[in-house]
This record gives structure tokens, sequence and C-alpha cells, in this order.
């Protein structure tokens, strides 16, 4: 079951069971004494912020540090979340309130694996925890990915979404149709975002770039492909039902897809089910392995041939199975939306590559003591940002439990951040601090302000490190 895509509600508060049972937990571990414990977390995501929460709510005295990668701080809630959903970010007054804690550092612009190692990291700390995302994309591995006119979603949303390495991707949408491949949440992201009217984008954060590229868009249609069929999409109810009623666009569902669809509606779970009466709607309410293919001068994507599939099982498992015929569409742009995918970023770190996540065990890094992880790099890059937070928590109560059962040699003094910024000093690294960001912060909100959005984001490092640093 894929229940965790049910629920995209974000929760702000912490649920009463999870809560309750840490606050049990604190109540034993106060009574053991010892060294204060120096706990480092690897990323400034969501992941990182929760593990972080937990871990500084459950007992007073422990110190936690967030090195990130970036001067600015909060992951995919910044780079990934749609600009037209403020409301998610939300999360960001949590994670700042975490952040103005006495006992947490945040050190921006410290790219772990480069600057610092995870083994010297380790050194400085009782305890470590990886918690660094997803930023490669999966891959289709079919001929012509490499045109012109093909992109990643990872760098198409990072691009409308000011991510400092997405900002020369200048996507060309003089063209009318855009496929996407896949039909998960980020595949509907991208669809709205190309779709709608410009004056729902206009009061977002979305960066004045993107905007201006979107005002001259020709794009009229997306093709959203999956693989398998309707009762498999990725996509959730709330995100479907946005953009079947986005203004100014017409959803048009293959009839052909829903042969029998309707007669399996009653073995659904309900989620499944109300999202696929939703689809079986919206058919009625009108008449109703690929490769890209290179234009005429070879370089540039004109159109993709699709193999038609059938399904073969059934539910969530239902396997897509090639029955040998094909179907070419023109387009002018390509965006693989097949999902993210964690990379390793330090040799010393047990890596699974098929699953591309850190090998682990209920969020303990295999064979190595004082190691952890959370969020996306742990579970995969799967589940909103309530299920990131929900298993960060499992990750902190397990550090919490370690360090109670003495697992965690707390008898030995570590120094923290002290020698890592000294270490990173010599190294030429300066690290943006909390409040350095808040100027970054700051000046965004300004720079929004001047054309009535939220913020317009800094979409250079250089230049975030200069406002920082002033
Ligand atoms: C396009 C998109 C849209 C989404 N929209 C929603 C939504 O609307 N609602 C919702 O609930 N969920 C949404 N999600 C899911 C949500 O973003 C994830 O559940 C969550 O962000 C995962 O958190 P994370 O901390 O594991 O990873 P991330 O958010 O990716 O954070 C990882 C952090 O680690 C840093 N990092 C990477 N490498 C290093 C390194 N070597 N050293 C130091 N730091 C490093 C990165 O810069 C980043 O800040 C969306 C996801 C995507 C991809
Ligand atoms: N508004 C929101 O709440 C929101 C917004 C954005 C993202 N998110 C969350 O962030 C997570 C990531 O989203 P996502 O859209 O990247 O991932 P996702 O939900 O896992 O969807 C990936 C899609 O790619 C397809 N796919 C994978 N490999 C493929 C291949 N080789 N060929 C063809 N299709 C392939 C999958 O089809 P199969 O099912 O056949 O594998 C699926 O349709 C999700 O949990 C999502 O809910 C939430
Ligand atoms: C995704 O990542 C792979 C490397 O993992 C890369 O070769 C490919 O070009 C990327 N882009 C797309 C659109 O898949
Ligand atoms: C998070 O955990 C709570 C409590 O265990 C549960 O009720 C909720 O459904 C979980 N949310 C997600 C998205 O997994």
């Amino acid at each position: 079951m894929r229940n965790l895509k049910g629920c995209t509600n974000f929760l702000f508060t912490l649920s009463g069971s999870c809560s309750c049972s840490v606050s049990l937990l604190v109540r034993k571990l106060s009574s053991v004494s010892g060294a204060a414990p120096k706990v480092c977390i690897v990323g400034g995501g969501p992941a990182g912020f929760y593990t972080a929460q937990q871990l500084l709510k459950a007992r007073h005295d422990i110190v936690v540090d967030i090195y990130e990668r970036l001067p600015v701080p909060f992951g995919l809630v910044r780079f990934g979340v749609a600009p037209d959903h403020p409301e998610v970010k939300n999360v960001i007054n949590t994670f700042t309130q975490t952040a103005h804690s006495e006992r947490f550092y945040f050190h921006g612009n410290v790219n772990v694996g480069m600057d610092i190692s995870v083994e010297e990291l380790k050194e400085a700390y009782h305890a470590v925890v990886l918690s660094y995302g997803a930023e490669g994309n999966r891959s289709l591995a079919v001929s012509g990915e490499d045109l012109i006119g093909v992109f990643s979603a990872r760098d198409f949303v990072g691009w409308y979404n000011g991510h400092p390495s997405n900002k020369e991707l200048h996507p060309d949408l003089n063209c009318e149709t855009v496929v996407i491949l896949g039909q998960g949440n980020v595949a509907l992201d991208i669809a709205r975002v190309l779709l709608s009217p410009l004056d729902m984008l206009k009061k977002t954060d979305i960066t004045q770039r993107a905007l201006q590229t979107l005002a001259a868009s020709r794009v009229r249609r997306v093709l959203m492909v999956g693989r398998r069929g309707p009762l498999q999409i990725a996509g959730t109810i709330k995100e479907v039902r946005e953009m079947i009623n986005l203004p100014g666009t017409k959803a048009d569902l293959l009839p052909v897809d829903y042969d029998g669809i309707a007669e399996a509606l009653n073995d659904l779970p309900r989620p499944r089910k109300r999202l696929t009466e939703l689809m079986i709607k919206t058919l009625k309410m009108e008449d109703g392995g690929q490769e890209v293919l290179p234009g005429a001068d070879g370089k540039r994507v004109a159109g993709i041939r699709l193999a038609v599939k059938k399904l073969e099982g059934s539910g969530e498992g239902a396997q897509a199975i090639p029955t040998g015929h094909t179907e070419d569409l023109e387009c002018g742009m390509v965006i693989c939306s097949i999902g993210y995918k964690s990379l390793p970023i330090d040799p010393a770190v047990p890596f699974d590559p098929r699953r591309a996540i850190v090998q682990n065990n209920l969020g303990r890094v295999q064979g190595t003591a004082g190691l952890y992880c959370s969020g996306w790099l742990k579970r995969g890059p799967t589940g909103v940002i309530a299920t990131t937070m929900n298993d960060s928590f499992d990750t902190a109560r397990i550090i919490l439990n370690d360090l109670e059962a003495g697992t965690l040699d707390m008898s030995i003094h570590k120094p923290g951040a002290q020698d890592i910024t000294a270490l990173l000093k010599a190294r030429g690294v300066r690290e943006v601090s909390f409040s350095e960001w808040e100027k970054i912060n700051s000046e965004e909100v300004r720079r929004g302000e001047a054309l009535g959005k939220p913020r317009e984001k800094l979409l250079d490092v250089e230049e975030m490190l200069a406002v920082a640093w002033s």
C-alpha cells in the first residue's frame, strides 16, 4: 500500500502519541548524568530540522548543529514546494523557532563530503545524522535523454524555484506541447506551473526570471504520461483536483485507459477509490518504455515515441508489460518526472546504489556506531513533509534510546562545532550562521515587496554570501 500519499495536509503540531512517548523518555533520561551530548546533522531540510527539533525537545542538555551545503536553509520546502502552495511553506516558522533555540546552531555554506568529511564530523560529535535528501534524479536510460529540450523534473523545478544550480537552465517554452513523463505530485506541480494563468503566479515567490519566460510561453498542451494505469497514478486527490479545476484549462483523460476501472472501484482502499471516482467523473464530463525523438537538426527534441503497455496483475503492484506497439507524439519539450535519487557524498558511508539510500536499520547506519540517517536519504524520495517529520522523529527517538542505553559513549568529551569550524577555517570555508541567513531572508523579502511578491529569491550563491556577510 502507498498510503503515505493519502495525506496531503501538513502537520505543524506534534501528534499526541509521538510527543507523549518522547516526554516519557525525557524523564528517564534526565536522571542519567554525563557530558552534554553533541549531535550534528548534515542537511538543513525538513528531515534535518525535525530531527533537531525532537532532540532538543527531549533532552535539555543536548547541543545540535546543522551543516548545510547552501547558504540558505529548508531544502525542498524552499526549492521543491510549488510557489503557488505558500501554505505548505508555513513549516518554515517551526524550523525558525527551532533555529532560535540556544542549543542549536546553523552552519550554512558547508558542503559535507567536500569541505569536511563524515569521519571528521564523527570525531567531533557523539552522534552524526545524515539527512541530506535526494539531490539527484532518476534516469529513464532511453535514447534521446540528453537532447536539447529534455529536462529532469528536479532541474525544471529548481529553475522556477530559484535553486542556484539551475539558474542557467533557460528552458525554451516556444512550443505548443510539453510531455511530462511520470504521474506523481511533482509532475502535477510542473503541469500546473506551465498552464496556470500568469496572474495566479505573479504574486507568488516564483522567480521573476521564470515568470518572464512563462509570460512569453506558447505552451498550450501538457501531456502527463504514465507507464501504468489510472489505478496506479502516484499523484494525490487534492493535487489532481487542483489540476482539473485550473482556470482556463481542460482536463482530457483517455477513455480507453478506463476500461474495466469502474468495476474495480469497490475493492479499492478509500483514498484510491475517491481519486479514481474523481477521474472517472472528469472523463465523463467530456466527449470524449519510451524514446525521445530529435528534430531535423538532430539536437533538439521534436517528439517522443511511447511504447504502448498493458497491465499485468492488479492494484498497486500491477506491472506494465510492453505490447510491441509504439505511438509517436510531437512535442517541443520533455520533462522526466520519474522521481529523485539520493547520491553518496562520502565513501565512508555505506550506500545502497540500487535503492539509492544510505544502508540503515531504523535510521541507524549499518555497521557504524554513532551514525544515523533521516528523511529521503533514509527512506527514498517519496513522502510529503508530514511523512518526513514522522520519519525524523523516529530517528531522533532511536538516538535518544542509544544515548540512554549507553550505546553512544558519553564519557568521552567531544569538541563539537569548535573543532569543525577551526578545520573549515583552515580550509578557507566560511560559514553562514542562521542570523546571517536572516539577512538574506530580509533582502529577499525587501526585493519581493517591490514586485508585490512574498519574496524574490537570490539566485546566486556569491550574491547570497555577500548579503549574509555585509
Ligand atoms: C518538487 C517537490 C515538491 C514537493 N512539494 C511538497 C508539498 O507541496 N507538500 C509536501 O508535504 N511535501 C512536498 N514535497 C516533499 C518534501 O519536500 C519532502 O518530504 C522533504 O523535503 C524531504 O526532506 P529531506 O530533509 O529529507 O530532504 P531535502 O528537503 O532535500 O533537504 C536536504 C538538504 O540537505 C542539503 N544537502 C545536500 N547535500 C548536502 C551536503 N553534501 N552537505 C550538506 N548539506 C547538503 C540540501 O541543500 C538540502 O537543504 C515535495 C518534494 C518535491 C521534490
Ligand atoms: N502537493 C504535494 O503534496 C506534493 C507535491 C510534490 C511532491 N510531493 C511528494 O514528493 C514525493 C516525490 O514526488 P514524485 O512525483 O517525484 O515521485 P512519485 O510520487 O514517486 O511519482 C513518480 C512517478 O514516476 C513514475 N516512474 C518512475 N519510474 C519510472 C520509469 N522508469 N518510467 C516511467 N515512469 C516512471 C512512477 O510510476 P510508477 O508508479 O509506475 O512507478 C510515478 O508515476 C511524493 O511522495 C509526492 O507525494 C508532494
Ligand atoms: C538524470 O540523471 C542522470 C545521471 O544520474 C543523467 O545522466 C541524466 O541526464 C539526468 N537527466 C534526465 C532528464 O534524466
Ligand atoms: C504521522 O504519524 C502520526 C502518528 O503516528 C499518524 O497519525 C500520521 O498519519 C502520520 N502521518 C504520515 C503522513 O505518515
